[in-house]
C-alpha cells in the first residue's frame, strides 16, 4: 500500500524531446568556456588533497542531496573512495545526520557543472558515477536544463561511461540513454524494486506508489 504524497510528474512532453539529438551533437562539437567557480575549485582541491594520490576506485555520487546514497555506497564499496557532490549548502549540511561508520567518503558542496570538468582533467580513476533523481525539468521548454541535453554532458561522459541514472520520469532516463549513445555508451533500463531505498527522493516517490527507473550505462567494450 502506498502512503506517500509525492505528486507524479505532469508534462506536455509525451516522448523523447524532438530536439534532443541536435542539442547533444551541438555540445559535442563546442568547447565549454564557462569559468570554474571559486567555491567549486576549492571543494575539488579539498577532495583532491583528501584523496592524496589514491589510485584505487573512485565513485562519484552527483547531485547527492543530503548524501544518504553517498554513505550507502561507501558502505557497499569499502575499498573505494566515494564522493558525494551537491550544490545546496542546506542539503549538504544535513549530511551529518546520515554519517555512517566508514571514513571512505566525503560529501561536498559544489556545482557539478564545474566539478565534472575538474574531474575530467584530473587523474582520478572513476569507476562508477551515480546520478540519482536529478531535477527532471519536465516542461518541454526546459530540455536544456536536463543533464543529457546540457553542455555538461560532454564532461559527464568523459569521466566514465559507467553511469547509473535513476528517475521517477521514464522519459528522463530514455532521453539519457539516447544521448549517451552519441558517446558510444550502451544502457540497460530496469525498474527499481525491493524494500530498501537508495535515497530520500526514491523513498518518497515509491511510498507514493510511483515507479522509479534505473538506467545503467556501459561502454561498448564492457
Ligand atoms: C531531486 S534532488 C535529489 C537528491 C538526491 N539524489 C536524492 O535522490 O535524494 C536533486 C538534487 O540535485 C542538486 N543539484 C541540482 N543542480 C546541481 C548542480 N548544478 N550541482 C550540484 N548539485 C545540483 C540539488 O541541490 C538537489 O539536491
Amino acid at each position: 500500500m502506498s502512503n506517500g504524497n509525492s505528486r507524479e510528474i505532469t508534462t506536455s512532453q509525451l516522448g523523447i524531446h524532438d530536439k534532443l539529438d541536435e542539442l547533444v551533437k551541438k555540445y559535442q562539437q563546442s568547447e565549454n568556456k564557462r569559468p570554474i567557480s571559486a567555491h567549486t575549485q576549492q571543494a575539488y582541491d579539498e577532495v583532491d588533497s583528501w584523496l592524496d594520490g589514491f589510485n584505487g576506485e573512485i565513485i562519484l555520487d552527483s547531485c547527492c542531496g543530503v548524501g544518504e546514497s553517498t554513505a550507502n555506497l561507501a558502505k557497499a564499496y569499502p575499498e573505494a573512495r566515494v564522493i558525494g557532490i551537491d550544490k545546496s549548502a542546506l542539503r549538504v549540511d544535513k549530511h551529518e545526520h546520515y554519517r555512517a561508520q566508514s571514513d571512505n567518503y566525503r560529501v561536498v558542496r559544489a556545482d557539478v557543472n564545474d566539478f565534472w570538468r575538474l574531474v575530467r582533467q584530473s587523474d582520478w580513476h572513476v569507476s562508477q558515477h551515480f546520478l540519482l533523481y536529478p531535477n527532471p525539468y519536465p516542461k518541454k521548454t526546459q530540455v536544456q536544463k536536463r543533464w543529457h541535453a546540457s553542455a555538461a554532458m560532454v564532461d559527464l561522459m568523459a569521466i566514465t561511461p559507467h553511469i547509473e541514472v535513476r528517475s521517477n520520469w521514464l522519459i528522463y532516463v530514455l532521453e539519457f540513454a539516447q544521448a549517451a549513445k552519441h558517446y558510444g555508451a550502451l544502457s540497460n533500463l530496469s525498474e527499481v524494486t525491493g524494500e530498501t531505498h537508495m535515497t530520500p527522493f526514491e523513498r518518497k516517490y515509491r511510498a507514493s506508489g510511483q515507479v522509479c527507473w534505473k538506467l545503467r550505462c556501459l561502454s561498448e567494450e564492457d
